[in-house]
Formats: structure tokens, sequence, C-alpha cells
């Protein structure tokens, strides 16, 4: 599999204080049988080079694993109201870029927003809408969706643990053929924000059947590195009733 967006950079924003907690994330990755890693911080000004000196630091043992590292960055939207090329990509061979909302509320400029950067080349993937947003936001993301923007959910929020709410927003959201994407969102080794990818693929692969969590967890991930479009899940259509009624 290959992991899209994992927090694996130690000594930066969130990710783990010290870089023997990442070594262990990275035995966690070869355990869930992770070969590619996009490691990346939350952007910040200047933060560009410290990332891909931590990276670098930890190219040798992900090697061992035979994990390949990119370093990448997480944008939040706001960060997106200001020019930021050239962008940190998700890979050498992709023009996507990880987005956060980073607030429950979509702006109403952020469709027009969006459309200008993808104007320029640039593709744009949402993470873990299911967090940040309710089923009234559908509308909006079936718009943005329709822009061909992207959208990548948590690995954590199909397992039994995940708050209701986010689980059942996960589920929706794929069944409504939103979200074509899964990565770990890993930020530790252990605890609420560890390595999860492989339970949750066994979780997908149980509910909507084994080729449907192929292509969600292997072959989409492939395909959007190599800048293609991810593929439709095959996945049996939502009553619209249910689509906006149901919690
Ligand atoms: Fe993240």
């Amino acid at each position: 599999m290959k992991d899209l967006h994992c927090h694996l950079p130690f000594g930066i924003s969130d990710g783990p204080p010290e870089i023997s907690e990442s070594l262990e994330m990275l035995r966690i990755a070869a355990d869930n049988g992770v070969s590619y890693i996009n490691a990346v911080a939350h952007y910040a000004p200047d933060s560009r080079s410290p990332v891909e000196h931590a990276v670098d630091s930890l190219r040798e043992a992900a090697a061992r694993y035979n994990i390949t590292l990119h370093a990448g960055f997480e944008y939040t939207f706001m960060d997106l109201l200001e020019s930021q090329e050239p962008f940190l990509t998700i890979g050498d061979s992709s023009s996507s870029i990880l987005v956060d909302f980073n607030t429950d509320t979509i702006p109403s400029f952020a469709p027009m927003r969006f459309y200008e950067i993808m104007s320029k080349g640039t593709r744009i993937i949402l993470v873990h809408p299911e967090i940040l947003f309710t089923r009234h936001a559908i509308p909006m993301l079936t718009r943005l969706a329709d822009m061909r923007v992207a959208f990548m959910l948590n690995a954590a929020s199909f397992l039994p643990e995940a708050l209701p709410p986010v689980r059942n927003m996960a589920h929706r959201l794929l069944r409504s053929g939103i979200a074509k994407l899964v990565a770990s969102d890993a930020h530790a080794a252990a605890g609420p924000r560890r390595y999860v990818l492989q339970e949750a693929r066994k979780a997908v692969s149980i509910q909507y059947g084994e080729e449907n969590a192929r292509i969600l967890f292997e072959v989409n991930p492939d395909r959007v590195l190599q800048n293609l479009s991810p593929y439709d899940l095959n996945l049996p259509e939502e009553p619209f009733w249910k689509r906006w009624f149901s919690c």
C-alpha cells in the first residue's frame, strides 16, 4: 500500500517529537504492508528544509523496510489564499496536494479558489472530510467532487472505536462516491493517532468486499501518485432518502 498522508517527520509541527518514534512508525508501517509514505508536516513558512532534512535522515531506515519516503506538506485552506507555489505535492510524479479545511464550514468562495489553483495544473485532495463536516455539507462536497477535487478519508475513521458521527460520515462519503482514497494520517507510534491502515483495510474489505478495499487502499493511491484520477468504487447506490435524512 502507498500511504499518502502520514505525519512521520520528527520534531516538526504535531508529528513525533523524537526520531526514535518515527523509526517505530516506520516499522509499524512495514508491518502494515506499506511501500511508500508521503511524510508530511503541517505547512509553515520556511519549514520546507526542516521537513526535508527530517525525511532524509529516515531514508536509510525506510529503505531497510523497502519503504520509499517523500517529503510533503499538509496545507490548510487558509494557506491557499496566498500563493504557496511551488507546492510540495504527494509525490514526484504527482501534482496533487493535501488540503485540510481546518474548520467545519466551507467558505462560499472555496470552489473559485480551488478552480484558480487547479487551472494552473495543481490537483487538490481534501483530507479527512468525515472529521470536519456533517451531512449538511454534502451538497458543497458534491460540488467540489464534480470539479474533480479528490477526498481522502482517515483509516482510523473505519475502526470500531471511531466516534459514531465520524464513522457514519466516512461510510456516507464512500457510498455517495465522493471519497475514493484512504490514508493513515498517523501522527504517533501508539495511541489514537497510531498506524491503522491494515486494520481499516480489513474493516472495509468485510463491509464492501475485497475488490473495493483493493481499489481504495492500493489502486487509487497508485493512480493519484501517477497523476491519474482515482477509480470509482463498485458500491450499490445509496437511496437518496438515506443520503439526506439518515444520521
Ligand atoms: Fe494530517
